[in-house]
């Protein structure tokens, strides 16, 4: 089955959000596999995000992720990565829609509230690079 790696970021978690979220997630019928809460190093945030190591902002995208507590979690579920994405919304939130996650709660590019994996391979390897193996359900 299909699995995608999903994190409230900072400014999600300071929003109070990690529930609304994990609700959305659950009701909609995908299983948490994994969850655990943490303030990611810039080591890990770096690994993370390191196809936009190039980007003007990456400095700021890392030091933004680990600014605080993140709440890191893997759903599995027929066409999860997908799914996600569309409850999640796109990256700007004033371009997404009402009823998705930025759509709802955000305003800025800079604080997005959540990350999801955007292809079952950046999934296998964000999994990887988040969790042990025997911190995920069979
Ligand atoms: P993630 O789920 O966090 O990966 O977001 P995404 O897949 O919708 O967007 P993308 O991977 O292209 O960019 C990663 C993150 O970088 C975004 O979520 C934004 O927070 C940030 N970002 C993208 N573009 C800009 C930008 O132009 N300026 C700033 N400050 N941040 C940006
Ligand atoms: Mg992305």
């Amino acid at each position: 089955v299909e699995r995608s790696f999903i994190a409230v970021k900072p400014d999600g978690v300071a929003k109070g959000l990690i529930g609304e979220i994990l609700k959305r997630y659950e009701q909609k019928g995908f299983r948490v596999v994994a969850l655990k809460q943490l303030v990611p190093t810039k080591e890990l945030a770096e690994k993370h995000y390191e196809e936009h190591k190039e980007r003007p902002f990456f400095g700021e995208l890392v030091s933004f992720i680990t600014s605080g507590p993140v709440v890191a979690f893997v759903l599995e579920g027929k066409g999860v990565v997908a799914a996600a994405r569309l409850m999640i919304g796109v990256t700007n939130p004033l371009l997404s829609n009402p009823g998705t996650i930025r759509g709802d709660y955000a305003i800025e590019v800079s604080k997005n509230i959540i990350h999801g994996s955007d292809s079952v391979a950046s999934a296998e390897r964000e999994i990887a690079l988040w969790f042990k193996t025997e911190e995920l359900l069979q």
